[in-house]
C-alpha cells in the first residue's frame, strides 16, 4: 500500500510550460490515496486551467490570497498548514526565488512564507536560468531552510536547449514523496527505534487477608498511555502492568502482576533496557503478615494491621550499579508543594526526571483522562498545560527521545 494513502497534498501550480503534466500529476498523486488541494499562480492559469484542476482533484482550486470567499471559507494561512505535504510543481525560478527571499505577494508565495511544512519543490526552467548564479544560490537557501528539491532531468527543453531543467516526470516526483514519507517515518516517527522501555503502571495489591486488599484509584490510564506512544515511537516496550481494567497497547508487552513485590520482580527480570518509566502508584506499605482465613469480626474490635515498607521499585533501579537504564523517569504524585517534593523525591530516588502531578482530589488525575504535570530535572522545572493522558504520554516520549539523544 502506498504510504500517501489518507495524505493530504497542497501542489502549488507556477506557471512554467512544464504544468501541462500537472493534470497528470493529479491523476497520480490521487491514484496513491492522496488527497490534492491546487493552488494556481496567475502565470500557471495561461498553461492548465482551474476548472480542469478542479475537475481532476475533485477539490476546489485557490487562486486568489483577496478572495473574502475563499477567506471565509478557509484562510490562507489555514490552507498552507492543514496539508501533510506542500508541493510546488512546476517550480518555475521566480517562485523559487521568491520563496528562498521571503516574498509574498500572491497567494502561492504567501503559503510558502506562512507553512509549517518543509515544502517539496519541482524545478522546472530553462537551462541557463536553472545554472544561473542567482538560482544557484536560491536553490541553496531553501534546501539550507529544510526544502527538498527533485530534478530537475536533464532533457530538451520546450526552447530548443538541452540541459538540465526539465521537470521530472509525474510519476517521478510521486515516488519522490513516497521516499520522503518512509524516510519521516523512521527519523520522525519512530525516534525510538532500537530501543528498550520498560514502564511501571496502574496500582499495586497488598492483600490483607485471602479477600481484602490495600490498593489506590490508579486505573493506569496515564501508565498505558506512556507504553503505547513509546511503542509507537519504536522502543520494544515491556509494560509491568498493576490489576487495571485496560486491555494491552498495540504493540506493547503487559505483565500483568498484583504486589509491589512482583511488580519488582517482573522490572528486574523485563531489565536491561535504555528507558524506565515509573508511572505505577506502588503501595508504599503491605501487611507484615497475611492471614490465611478472612479475618472475622470479633469482640476486641478492629484488627490492627501490622505494615511493613514494600521495596521501591524506582529508587532500586535509579540506583543499580550495573546495568542502569540509560533514562530513568520517575513520578510524582503530590498534593502539595508540588515542585519542592518532586525535587526531592528525584534527589532521594536518583532518576533523571520527574513528572509530577497534583492529585488533590479537585484535579481528578487518579482514574481521570486528563492530566496536568511538570516536568521536574535537577536543574529546572517545566510546567507542561492540563492535557489528555495520551498528550501528556506523546509529549513525554518526545522528551525522552530528545535527552537520549544528548547522553
Ligand atoms: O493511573 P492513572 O489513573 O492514570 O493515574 C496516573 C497516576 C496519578 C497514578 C500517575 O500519573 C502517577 O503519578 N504515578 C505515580 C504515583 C505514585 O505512586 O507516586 P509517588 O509519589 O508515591 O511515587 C514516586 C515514584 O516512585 C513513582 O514513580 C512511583 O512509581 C515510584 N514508586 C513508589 C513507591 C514504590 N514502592 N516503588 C516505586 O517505584
Amino acid at each position: 500500500m502506498s504510504s500517501l494513502v489518507g495524505k493530504s497534498v497542497l501542489l502549488v501550480v507556477s506557471g512554467g510550460i512544464a504544468a501541462f503534466k500537472i493534470p497528470d500529476l493529479v491523476r497520480r498523486l490521487r491514484e496513491r490515496g492522496a488527497a490534492v488541494t491546487i493552488v494556481l499562480t496567475e502565470a500557471a492559469k495561461q498553461f492548465v486551467t482551474p476548472l480542469t484542476l478542479a475537475s481532476l482533484s475533485g477539490n476546489k482550486v485557490y487562486d486568489d490570497l483577496f478572495s473574502l470567499t475563499d477567506e471565509i471559507e478557509m484562510g490562507h494561512i489555514e490552507l498552507s498548514r492543514s496539508a501533510d505535504f506542500v508541493l510546488v510543481a512546476p517550480a518555475t525560478a521566480n517562485i523559487i526565488a521568491k520563496a528562498a527571499n521571503g516574498l509574498a505577494d500572491d497567494l502561492a508565495s504567501t503559503l510558502l512564507l506562512a507553512t509549517d511544512k518543509r515544502p517539496v519543490y519541482a524545478p522546472a526552467m530553462n537551462v541557463r536560468m536553472w545554472l544561473n548564479e542567482a538560482t544557484i544560490r536560491n536553490v541553496a537557501a531553501l534546501r539550507a531552510a529544510g526544502a527538498t528539491i527533485l530534478g530537475p532531468a536533464d532533457g530538451v527543453m520546450a526552447c530548443g536547449e538541452f540541459g538540465p531543467g526539465r521537470m521530472i516526470e509525474p510519476l517521478e516526483i510521486v515516488d519522490g514523496l513516497e521516499k520522503l514519507l518512509s524516510a519521516d517515518a523512521s527519523a520522525t516517527d519512530r525516534p525510538l527505534a532500537g530501543y528498550r522501555a520498560v514502564v511501571t503502571a496502574g496500582p499495586t495489591r497488598e492483600p490483607i487477608d485471602p479477600v481484602r486488599y490495600i490498593s489506590n484509584k490508579s486505573s493506569g490510564k496515564q501508565g498505558y498511555a506512556i507504553a503505547a506512544a513509546l511503542a509507537a515511537a519504536g522502543a520494544q516496550t515491556i509494560l509491568v502492568s498493576g490489576p487495571v481494567d485496560l486491555a494491552p497497547p498495540d504493540g506493547v508487552s503487559v505483565v500483568r502482576v498484583e504486589t509491589a513485590v512482583q511488580m519488582l520482580a517482573e522490572v528486574e527480570g523485563a531489565l536491561p533496557s535504555d528507558i524506565f518509566v515509573a508511572a505505577a502508584a506502588v503501595a508504599d506499605w503491605r501487611a507484615k503478615s497475611v492471614g490465611a482465613q478472612k479475618t472475622k469480626k470479633g469482640p476486641k474490635g478492629p484488627p490492627s494491621i501490622e505494615l511493613v515498607e514494600n521495596p521501591d521499585i524506582l529508587a532500586t533501579v535509579s540506583k543499580m550499579k550495573k546495568g542502569r537504564p540509560r533514562l530513568v523517569v520517575g513520578f510524582a504524585a503530590e498534593t502539595e508543594n508540588l515542585i519542592a517534593n518532586a525535587k526531592a523525591k528525584l534527589n532521594r530516588k536518583g532518576c533523571d526526571l520527574i513528572v509530577a502531578n497534583d492529585v488533590g482530589a479537585e484535579n481528578e488525575i487518579f482514574g481521570g483522562d486528563k492530566n496536568r504535570v511538570a516536568i521536574v530535572d535537577k536543574d529546572d522545572a517545566q510546567q507542561w498545560p492540563q492535557s489528555a493522558k495520551g498528550d501528556v504520554a506523546e509529549r513525554l516520549v518526545a522528551l525522552i527521545a530528545s535527552r537520549l539523544a544528548t547522553i
